[in-house]
């Protein structure tokens, strides 16, 4: 499980919290991978840490309270992906011609895993890449196949258009043979995506795409944070790791533990109130996550935002597409649209200004 991504284009988020750790529909986000890891007969996971790596490790330990055995790999330096999974291979049960699935942290999908697995050993590949389509490649590794599946090229992020030859693009799950991650270098960094996958086309190994279109999201930025944590709640794609919402009378949303939401609130479109968070009279949330601890002002009106935790959200404050960093406040009759954020414990004054605002 390669975790050690800084998470740059989730900051501040990220500033305290390693992107895999966010909560997402109520637990972290690396819970919802691992159960359906273990939901697909993986018994065994090797964390691969860099970036705050003492966080992996203080939540799942062993991992017996989740049914898997863990282990975690610290780099002193992050060694990029390819590194990552090199730095690994010692920790590996497996014989040299086993499986080893490899995944990136930050992907919500309903991909069949088992499926993935037994294609990669019925075809005889040396490495099994899961790949998806989607409308625009650019921030992704672009991987054409020939009418077999076998894979004849990989671009990570193809700037110049000439390159966009596919809309198939890497999944960011990997099926390797382990002699192939020892085969990677060690000590120094590599990048999977741009090294090692076109080394091994060049070399002529036999490397299999499996192009499988279920429910498939990279959160790696904002705005596809928020729509994964509401599909969670909403239940376009289910995880068992969900917990119970504790107040009924909002169907779409999960109301954590100890969150206190009031009877005149409007609460919906998937959004998450965190553990202890609160929710003062008229305001109206829709697709966000409030933190643990957050608190929102009566009336203000929260879209698609992400308020971490501890932060506060003054009465009457608007905010659409907004990642709003742990311990910040932001006060009354404010207005903050597309794209802002709002580092951790910032302070932004009350608004002098009324903006008019529809609440509905
Ligand atoms: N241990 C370790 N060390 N892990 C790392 C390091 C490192 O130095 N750098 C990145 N990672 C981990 C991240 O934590 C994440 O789980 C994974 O490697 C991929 O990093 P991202 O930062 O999420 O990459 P991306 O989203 O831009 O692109 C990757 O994923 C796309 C699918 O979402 C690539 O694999 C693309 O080819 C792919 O299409
Ligand atoms: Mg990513």
């Amino acid at each position: 499980m390669l975790v050690g991504g800084k998470g740059t284009r989730l900051r501040p988020l990220t500033v305290n919290t390693p992107k895999p750790m966010l909560e997402v529909a109520g637990v972290p986000f690396l819970s919802h991978m691992l159960t359906r890891a273990k939901a697909a007969g993986i018994t065994r996971i090797v964390f691969a840490t860099a970036y705050k790596p003492e966080v992996f490790e203080e939540y799942y330990g062993d991992g017996s309270r989740f049914g898997l055995e863990m282990e975690y790999v610290q780099e002193v330096e992050p060694l990029d992906t390819g590194g990552a999974i090199r730095n690994v291979a010692d920790r590996l049960q497996s014989a040299p011609g086993d499986p080893v699935m490899i995944f990136n942290s930050d992907i919500l999908s309903g991909m069949d895993l088992a499926a993935l697995l037994a294609e990669h050993e019925t075809r005889g590949a040396d490495v099994t890449l899961h790949l998806t389509k989607v409308a625009d490649p650019r921030a992704f590794g672009l991987v054409p196949t020939d009418r077999d599946g076998w894979v004849t090229a990989f671009r990570e992020k193809p700037q110049r258009p000439e390159d966009i030859v596919t809309d198939q693009i890497n999944a960011g799950c990997y099926v390797f043979r382990r002699e192939i991650i020892d085969g990677i270098p060690t000590g120094r960094r590599v990048s999977v995506e741009r090294e090692t996958f076109p080394g091994l086309l060049a070399a002529g190994s036999k490397v299999l795409g499996v192009v499988e279109q279920s429910y498939w999201l990279d959160l790696g930025t904002p705005g596809a944070f928020v729509r994964g944590s509401a599909d969670l709640v909403l239940g376009a794609i289910t995880s068992p790791a969900v917990p119970e919402s504790t107040c009924p009378r909002y169907p779409e949303a999960l109301v954590l533990d100890g969150a206190e939401v009031a009877e005149s609130v409007k609460l919906g479109a998937g959004s998450t109130v965190g553990q202890g968070a609160r929710v003062a009279a008229d305001a109206a949330v829709y697709g966000s996550v409030l933190g643990a601890g957050s608190s929102v002002g009566e009336g203000a009106v929260l879209r698609d935002s992400i308020v971490g935790r501890g932060a506060r959200i003054g009465a009457g404050t608007v905010l659409e597409g907004v990642v709003v960093g742990d311990g910040a406040s932001v006060g009354a009759g404010n207005e903050l649209l597309q794209g802002v954020r709002v580092s951790c414990d910032a302070v932004i004054p009350d608004s002098s200004v009324r903006f008019s605002h529809d609440p509905s």
